[in-house]
């Protein structure tokens, strides 16, 4: 059939997916405009709510005194753990985290009542005013302890594959270690808020800066002892969440959904920064005793470790944050029989929970420290203990748990960063400007990042969507993933503009909201713009079916002969406004909206031996690391960083390297300056003594290092994901591994030659300082 074709516009030079466009609500966020749910405007009779928090880190409630407390000027409604009507718990996996203490206090921080005021103000006044008096227990804060006294929150759990007894006993050499890497603090810079609305005939909306809406309807339901149809949770955005909001949400919409329904007003519960860190969770702290067998070239023949985790006093997403752990502790290598215990510490802090990378950083850094110790201990450059150890093809290629890596690009990928960098050019010029100066040393490093994409637990990983087409051919979406920041929304936008030939602008979105799409997947693992790209191509594909047999019907051809471009249908010898054509369609009672769902295929998991194909692909990247640090103060300075980070084939190239920027500074900050205290003496002990920026120390605009080459990697993604892109979230986090080896570097130049320097994570500059010492003894 010869297609005779409207000339019109030039056909799909339109395309949205591939573009480099500003985030949707980039204009809003830099006026200061983006409405997040404080800045919702305040129905009449809002109440504001304020905690009172433990301050013990162990022990009981002897006798807790509200009167002053409920007599405050304003105070509406005091509600502690015996006034909640349904279930006290907003622990998401095991139900081991009450919303508020009964008597039994676990940790320095933890609520204990709740305070509905006319006021912001009033609440908190009226919080401190409580009396309360303490049997105090004997608390465990670290590990070591833990381990001690067999304190779990879940039971230890077993990785292997082969015999690694038998391969560290035939290995040429042996070598042995500790690493430890501590936690962090989310820092959002919109705190944790929850705004919750009662709504007629026993029924409530929450407004709520969170990752998961659909957690939080079932947390607040079984709160209220109701069921999920009563309750739906709302989000149009949040000022960052970076996984401390996907379960740690979940106390404060309890709260403040009790609090409305107790007085059956509004009430909005916004954390103040200083609770906000004392009583949320934060990224795990790792260590790990770990057994190295390899030969002369660093090849490693067998491993042994025992990682462990502080999960803080409760279960929350510590068993998978391991697991994910567990999975990663390969990062980019092959590891031939290896041995690994996992023990989930229990202690008297507040619970450690999801962090960007969800335990992968963790689990990377032990087997980047082990290639770094390896590498010092047979005088060679870490880099070609790195290469050396890459995965390969056939049998190397698959991964300790029996997944086959199938697009092992990392061969390449890092040929090309040595190369950009000219990696080995400044290490021969390190070492130069090293031998000529005794107290600034300099550091390089290059780590790589291998990073499983799709949530461990098969079952999380689907999604929903619903695509509204309206007879004027305007565009409303709703899905179940939320806008943390980074560009989520605006990648959906993209992916329905090019389904239908649309300007970006034709398309709108609802905020994310339970009573619109159901049952859904908190936004992390990185793969909200996998799953949730996917539902809503899917409900957009089908409008554009039935749009395409209409126009069919009027063009006499087949639907697969319509063309959608430049906001005009085409068809041979037929083309009019996608507006005209759905104004039609609507006439002729065809329906212009549509569902869709999607559930990741491929992946499967089985926990009782921990083996399978948890991710649909990997993600991969590199960044090579140049530091200088000050001996005498232990100041450190990152020079330059060049990152070469794998996105597959981008759906938008801007948002993607503000993922790698952001990612890559904010994992430089969990490595070299975040440094959490708690509190190790009196009766004090276990009390967060870095509650507040003046105290916690996250990287600035200055920290940015004054070369910092960013590049996406050329290639696609060799599974069917949407528009064969590759999920960004979260791995670029990992590429910050290379500041940290490249600190190490820089000591170890400090330390004199085959140094092996006891630099701990952070490296802060005391860190830094005590590292120099110990190697200096030690040489
Ligand atoms: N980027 C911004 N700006 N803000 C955030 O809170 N969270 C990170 C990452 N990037 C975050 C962010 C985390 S922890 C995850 S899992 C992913 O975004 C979640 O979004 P995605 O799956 O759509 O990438
Ligand atoms: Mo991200 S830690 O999976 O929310």
């Amino acid at each position: 059939m010869n297609i005779q074709r409207d000339p019109g516009p030039q056909l799909g030079t339109q395309h949205s997916v591939g573009k480099a466009l500003p985030h949707e609500s980039a204009t809003l966020h830099v006026t200061g405009t983006a409405a997040y749910t404080d800045d919702l405007p305040e129905l009449t009779g809002t109440l504001h709510g304020a905690l009172g928090l433990a301050s013990i880190a162990h022990g009981r409630v002897v006798r807790m005194e509200l009167d002053a407390v409920r007599a405050y000027p304003g105070v509406i409604a005091v509600i502690m753990a015996s006034d909640i009507p349904g279930a006290n718990n907003c622990g998401v996996v095991i139900h081991d985290e009450p919303i508020l203490a009964d008597h039994d206090i676990q940790f320095y921080g933890q609520p204990l009542f709740a305070v509905a005021a006319r006021s912001h103000d009033a609440a908190r006044r009226a919080a401190r005013l409580a009396k309360i008096e303490y049997e105090s227990l004997p608390a465990i804060l670290e590990m070591d302890e833990a381990i001690a006294a067999q304190s779990w929150v879940l039971p230890p759990a077993d990785m292997k594959r082969g015999d690694a007894v038998a391969a560290l006993a035939s290995a040429p050499r042996r070598l042995s270690g500790f690493a430890k890497v501590g936690g962090q603090e989310h820092f959002y810079l919109e705190g944790q808020v929850a705004f919750a609305v009662p709504r007629p005939d026993d029924s409530m909306h929450v407004y709520c800066s969170t990752q998961h809406p659909t957690e939080m309807q079932h947390l607040v339901a079984q709160a209220l002892g109701w069921r999920s149809h009563q309750v739906s949770v709302e989000c149009r955005r949040l000022g960052g969440g970076f996984g401390g909001k996907e379960s740690q949400s979940g106390q404060w919409a309890c709260l403040a959904a009790l609090l409305a329904w107790q007085t059956g007003h509004p009430v909005k519960l916004r954390l103040d920064r200083d609770d906000d860190m004392t009583a949320t969770g934060k990224r795990h702290p790792f260590q790990c005793h770990w057994e190295a067998g390899f030969d002369d070239t660093g090849l490693l023949h067998g491993l042994k470790l025992e990682l462990a985790s502080n999960c803080g006093f409760s279960a929350d997403l510590s068993g998978p944050v391991n697991d994910r752990a567990l999975c990663h502790l390969d990062n980019a290598y092959y590891l031939d029989a290896v041995a690994i215990r996992s023990l989930r510490c229990k202690t008297n802090t507040v619970s450690a929970t999801a962090f960007r990378g969800f335990g992968g950083p963790q689990g990377m850094f032990m087997i980047e420290s082990i290639m770094d110790e390896v590498a010092r201990h047979l005088g060679l450059d870490p880099l070609s203990v790195r290469l050396r150890n890459l995965y390969g093809a056939g049998a190397r290629g698959v991964t300790h748990y029996g997944m086959q890596v199938e697009d092992n690009i990392l061969p390449q990928l890092l040929e090309q960063l040595v190369e950009s960098s000219a990696y080995h050019a400044r290490r021969k010029a390190i070492a130069t400007f090293n031998a000529n100066n005794a107290v600034i040393k300099r550091g390089l490093a290059l780590t790589p990042v291998k990073f499983g994409i799709s949530f461990n637990a098969t079952l999380f990983n689907q999604a929903g969507a619903v695509v509204m087409v309206y007879a004027d051919g305007t565009v409303l979406v709703t899905h179940g993933g939320t806008e943390m920041g980074q560009g989520l929304y605006t990648k959906i936008r993209q992916i329905v503009a090019e389904v239908f030939g649309l300007p970006v602008t034709d398309i709108r979105f609802t905020s994310t909201d339970t009573s619109r799409v159901p049952n859904t997947s908190a936004t992390a693992a990185s793969s909200g713009a996998d799953i949730n790209g996917q539902a809503v191509h899917a409900a957009a594909m089908t409008v554009r079916g039935r749009l395409a047999e209409l126009a069919a019907q009027i063009a006499h051809c087949q639907p697969d002969d319509v063309i959608f471009a430049d906001g005009r249908v085409y068809a041979p010898d037929f083309s009019e406004d996608f507006a005209d054509l759905t104004r039609r369609a609507y006439a002729a009672r065809v329906q212009l909206w549509s569902d869709g769902y999607y559930r990741t295929p491929k992946i499967h998991w089985d926990p009782a031996t921990r083996t399978g194909r948890p991710f649909f692909y990997f993600a991969y990247g590199a960044a090579v690391s140049e530091v200088a640090i000050d001996t005498l103060t232990g100041e450190m300075k990152l020079l330059r960083a060049d990152i070469l980070h794998d996105v597959g084939r981008s759906i938008n190239p801007a948002l993607d390297t503000g993922q790698i920027e952001g990612g890559f500074i904010q994992g430089m900050g969990w490595l070299t300056s975040e440094e959490l205290c708690w509190q190790q003496h009196g009766a004090h002990r276990g009390r967060l003594n870095t509650h507040a920026p003046s105290t916690y120390k996250i990287p600035t605009g200055f920290d940015v290092p004054d070369i910092f080459n960013v590049a996406l990697f050329e290639g696609e993604n060799l599974e069917e994901s949407i528009y064969r892109s590759k999920a960004v979230g979260e791995p670029p986090l990992m590429l910050a591994l290379s500041v940290f080896f490249a600190v190490r570097d820089a000591v170890a130049a400090a330390c004199g030659p085959n140094s092996r320097p006891p630099l701990t994570a952070p490296a802060t500059p005391e860190a830094i300082l005590r590292a120099i010492a110990a190697g200096q003894e030690r040489a």
